[in-house]
């Protein structure tokens, strides 16, 4: 891995924000889930990580974070950069000061306080003062002006959604550079996830965080995403911009429920395709 000090040539382009290079990862020291994954997200970017149920997403996200630590994980093999650092196997508390910042499935916020409380206590490993803490709950209502409303509401008692952007919310109150987020659409409908990727949009757009987004739904990833990568069984199988993505065969019929013959494909034709995968694998 080429540093940005060592150099030489003023033309060259800069090295991406995150830089995730030939990395194995195991749990417990022996389950093997990750397989020689390398992916990049440059500043400024939105990029998806897209794959089925078990590919691994969670994994890779985590590995970066370094928060599989907490679940007997460790990269194994390989190396991860962020802004020119080594981050794998750190300290998780560290790397979110270094501003990288992840969004963990499911939805967790503090149920018995405030909306206002939650954002709060999130600001917490950037120590930031009075002042940077109105600034930022100001950026977070800007973006999900509901969370405003709310502000003194128990967020127990929010609905799926906007407990979705109220982590969100407590991910910026940190003052991300680069946000991992895993899976914001899931178990939501549709008129809901829209908005919620709109607003995803809108933080890359206004306030240039640089976005990591795992889904399983390929389409409302895409929608929104610079770059994608398709993960399968802990490897990288496929990546490519957003347009060459969207016009993939193989992710048309397999990830965005699209067939070139019209509807779904038969089972049959899913095993042929997987035996098909092997071979190219
Ligand atoms: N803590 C763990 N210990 C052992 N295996 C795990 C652990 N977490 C996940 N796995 C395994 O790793 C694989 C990938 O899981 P995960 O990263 O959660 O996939 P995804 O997020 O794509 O659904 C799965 O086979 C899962 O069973
Ligand atoms: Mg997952």
């Amino acid at each position: 891995m080429q540093q940005a000090s060592q150099n030489t040539n003023p033309s060259a382009p800069p090295p991406p924000l995150l830089s995730v290079t030939n990395v194995e990862v195991r749990y417990q020291g022996s389950i093997l889930v990750l397989k020689n994954v390398s992916l990049t997200v440059g500043e400024g970017e939105i990029v998806a990580l897209l794959g089925s149920n078990g590919a691994g997403k969670t994994t890779t996200l985590k590995s970066i974070s370094s928060l599989i630590q907490s679940e007997e994980g460790e990269v194994t093999e390989g190396q991860i950069f962020f802004s020119d650092a080594p981050i794998h196997n750190q300290d998780p508390v560290v790397t979110v000061r270094r501003g990288l910042v992840q969004v963990m499935e499911g939805r967790r916020v503090l149920e018995h306080m405030s909306v206002e409380q939650n954002l709060i206590v999130a600001s917490a490993p950037i120590k930031a003062s009075r002042q940077q803490l109105n600034a930022a709950l100001e950026e977070v209502y800007g973006i999900f002006p509901i969370l405003s409303s709310f502000r003194h509401r128990q967020s127990g008692y929010l609905s799926g959604g906007q407990q979705q952007m109220l982590v969100i919310g407590r991910a910026l109150m940190a003052k991300p550079r680069l946000l991992l987020l895993d899976e914001p659409s899931l178990g939501l409908s549709p008129i809901i996830v829209t908005a919620i990727f709109e607003s995803i949009a809108r933080i890359n757009r206004e306030l240039g965080t640089s976005i990591l987004l795992v889904e399983q739904n390929a389409k409302v990833a895409l929608n929104i995403a610079h770059r994608g990568y398709v993960l399968e069984n802990g490897r990288i199988v496929m990546e490519g911009t957003r347009e060459e993505l969207l016009g993939n065969e193989d992710l048309k019929e397999f990830y965005l429920g699209i067939s070139a013959s019209g509807g779904r494909r038969s089972f049959k034709d899913i095993k042929q395709y997987r035996r098909r995968r092997r071979w190219l694998g």
